[in-house]
């Protein structure tokens, strides 16, 4: 990290015409990227795309034509600012398309991005989606491509793990599809399906997929959790960008962290903790102003959770905040019970004293 003055600058990534500077995005995760979410990252800065939730599109479908609201997970999705991804999953590259085509003309996002990655049972043996079709490369073929025709000009994008499974890894294979295919960015998240998030990502097998790309760059992800691992993602693997999931979900200053290390910049600090929970409070407010004080409650749980992962006293306040239903349960909670006392602080005081 000191070495600074001799790092090779690291460009933009450009998704088609697209420039997201710099090249770390926010990853999309189904349950916590919300609008409330994103708007806490984007204060922060830091990160070049942001994304939503996966959408699913044969539910948009449905919606539609029966003329009810739009899908939850679009709640901010019109109005907020660029550049954004929405994520979208099904195997029919018809819903496909016609969700996608609304999203670049209605809603003007800035990329469509396919998942080809989601593990979930419900997903894959149910629907047929998601990492299942990592079988069925030419499936895979037909919704890109029937996306970026009707897309265009948004750029239509693709993000798979390394295959179904250990005995299955077809990433390189993949990556000649996606790209005939027509998509403008290839992300790679390290592990195969099978693994669900056991084991290390792959890194190794994200790089060698840059050489079966011709034009289009590689997005690597998997396991990214400080500053240092996100440029020495860059320093020892060929990705044109990295994208960063559970580790921002209680961190979100991370991106910002990450991106002053990469322009070679001294890294902020992690925020004290007192700044930490005034963080989550804000997020709470953005969430029970859209769901209300009861939905936004029990909603936050899950956030608060993450915000307080790795602290001293976490578990107490993990247990306590689980079962608040009412903002004046969870503030006297957050009150009694978030973690502010630094462990290390203790000791240096202790030392000194
Ligand atoms: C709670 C959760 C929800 C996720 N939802 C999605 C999703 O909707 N779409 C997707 O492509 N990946 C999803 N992912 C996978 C992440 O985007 C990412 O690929 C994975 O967590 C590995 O990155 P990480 O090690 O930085 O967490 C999800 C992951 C988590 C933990």
């Amino acid at each position: 990290m000191n070495d600074s003055t001799n790092r090779r600058k690291v460009p933009p990534l450009r998704i088609g015409d697209l420039v997201i500077d710099p090249p770390i995005l926010q990853a999309p995760m189904a349950g916590f990227t919300n609008a409330a979410f994103r708007h806490i990252v984007r204060e922060f800065g830091g990160a070049g795309l942001l994304a939503t939730e996966m959408v699913n599109a044969r539910g948009f479908v449905w919606l539609d034509e029966n003329e009810a609201e739009h899908p939850d997970r679009l709640w901010g999705v019109a109005d907020e600012p660029r550049p954004l991804a929405v994520q979208i999953w099904d195997n029919d590259p018809e819903t496909m398309a016609k969700v996608g085509r609304r999203l670049a003309e209605e809603y003007r996002v800035s990329v469509v991005d396919i998942n080809f990655g989601c593990p979930v049972r419900q997903v894959t043996e149910k629907a047929h989606s998601g990492s299942y079709l990592l079988r069925e490369p030419n499936r895979m073929h037909a919704i890109i491509s029937r996306l970026v025709e009707v897309c265009a000009p948004t750029p239509v994008t693709a993000k798979i793990r390394l295959g179904c499974n250990r005995d299955n890894i077809n990433c390189n294979e993949i990556a000649h599809v996606v790209e005939e295919a027509g998509a403008a960015a290839l992300t790679v998240h390290g592990r195969t399906a099978a693994d669900m998030f056991r084991g290390n990502a792959d890194w190794d097998r994200i790089s060698e997929i840059k050489s079966h790309l011709r034009n289009i760059p590689l997005i690597g992800n998997g396991d990214l959790d400080s500053a240092e691992k996100v440029v020495a993602a860059f320093e020892q693997y060929d990705v044109d960008a990295v994208m960063i999931a559970r580790a921002c979900l209680g961190r979100p200053w991370l991106f910002a962290q990450a991106a002053a290390a990469l322009r070679g910049d001294p890294v902020p600090p992690e925020p004290t903790l007192a700044e930490q929970r005034d963080v989550m409070l804000k997020h709470y407010g953005l969430v029970v102003d859209r769901f209300g004080e009861e939905k936004g409650t029990v909603l936050m749980r899950k956030y608060a959770c993450c915000y307080a992962q790795g602290k001293h006293g976490a578990r107490y306040f993990r247990t306590h905040v689980a079962k608040v239903s009412t903002p004046e349960e969870f503030h006297s909670v957050v009150e009694e019970y978030f973690p502010l006392r630094d462990p290390k602080e203790e000791v240096e005081s202790a030392t000194a004293s």
